[in-house]
């Protein structure tokens, strides 16, 4: 990658944001300019940028003029109200948002899984949600050799999930828990600490919640199989980084065990992690931090001869959102496609 972008990082200050500067710096994004955009809360904080500092801005039109790249993490609503402006300034957006995802123009992008939808973009590429990338990672190297029929999952989701705030909230109940005091909860309706609760997102008339069918809409388009039948159950549980998923696959044809562990120890961005004899396998405090999804305990599914159950632990930060869209960004410069066509 030789071209230069300039680059905006929008909620900057944000666990997915600070995740994003520190993923350029190592992986030595090319760099030629870089604003950290947030709100008037974080206006003139200081973030370090390879040991220089960075001065937030508070996001305004005039912050997207001269930029080729947004990396936006700030929620719908603000991803909403400024990408499109930063299309038309000639700015190509990567959004960890699900604002754009299940929209027809806007690709939503998986590189190890459909890098060329990237190419379709009209200024705006959607990152997927985080524990769909997860489970796209394990389940479609699989899928290409043995195409899947109906994926059944159950997700145990971290704090981290929720942001910075919630993250930090976690550790204050369990202080306040541990000294019989009440637990403050602001970010989350109920105690996370010594607790779980089903996803608090809106319930639809089924009763799935909004995280269980984005795993749902966004696999068939990530994938491209529309039809593909997926149902899951997400779980907020007291983990502070990393979220774990218990997935069953239904093949069309049966898969071999063996067959299935040779394809994902080769998968790019997957680890298989199982020594069957210690009984070890994937833990999220060992995904904290990691690039990789960490796959194990692929084992026949003792009640259908299609089927194959697997679990695995991912750091939703890294390839959940930041690692996910800065590799996007890299597929932006490397193949040139780091234009608008909305620019006026
Ligand atoms: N956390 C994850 O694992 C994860 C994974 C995938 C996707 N995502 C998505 O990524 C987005 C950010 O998540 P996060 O976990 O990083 O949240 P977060 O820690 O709460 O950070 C939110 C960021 O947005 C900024 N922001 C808030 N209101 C703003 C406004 N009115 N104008 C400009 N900036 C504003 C905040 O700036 P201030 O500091 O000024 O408030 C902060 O930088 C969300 O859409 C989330 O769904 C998160």
């Amino acid at each position: 990658m030789s071209n230069s972008v300039r680059v905006a990082i929008l909620g900057a200050t944000g666990a997915v944001g600070t995740e994003i500067i520190q993923l350029l710096e190592e992986r030595n994004f090319p760099v030629a300019d870089l604003k950290l955009l947030a709100s008037e809360r974080s206006a003139g904080k200081t973030l370090k940028f390879k040991g220089e500092s960075v001065q937030v801005e508070a996001v305004s039109e005039a912050a997207f003029q001269d930029v080729d790249l947004v990396l936006a993490s700030a929620g719908g609503s603000i991803s909403k109200t400024w990408l499109p402006i930063a299309a038309q300034k000639g700015a190509v957006s990567v959004d960890n948002s699900s604002a754009f995802r299940m929209d027809a123009q806007v690709p939503l992008v998986v590189p190890e899984i459909n890098p060329e939808a990237a190419a379709q973009h009209q200024g705006i590429i959607a990152n997927p949600n985080c524990t769909t990338i997860l489970m796209g990672m394990a389940v479609y190297p699989l899928h290409l050799i043995q195409p899947i029929e109906r994926i059944v999952v159950a997700t145990y989701q971290s704090a981290s999930g929720a942001g910075a705030r919630a993250m930090a909230e976690v550790k204050q109940q369990a202080q306040a828990m541990l000294n019989d005091e009440t637990p403050p909860t602001e970010a989350f309706p109920y105690p996370l600490a010594f607790n779980l609760f089903p996803h608090n997102s809106p319930l639809n008339d089924q009763g799935y919640c909004q995280e269980e069918m984005k795993m749902v809409n966004e696999t068939r388009k990530i994938f491209g199989t529309p039809d593909l039948r997926i149902s899951a159950t997400c779980v907020r549980v007291p983990v502070l980084r990393a979220h774990s998923e218990a997935i069953n696959l239904e093949f069309k044809s049966p898969l071999a065990v063996a067959k299935a562990r040779e394809v994902l120890s080769q998968a790019p961005g997957v680890t298989l992690v199982e020594d069957w004899q210690a009984n070890y396998f994937p833990m999220p405090l060992e995904a904290t931090g990691q690039d990789n999804v960490l796959v194990g305990r692929i084992r026949q599914d003792i009640s259908h001869p299609n089927g194959l159950e697997l679990w695995l632990c991912g750091d939703q930060i890294r390839k959940g959102a930041a690692l996910n869209a800065v590799q996007i960004a890299e597929l932006l410069v490397t193949k040139q496609w780091l234009r608008s066509p909305l620019a006026v």
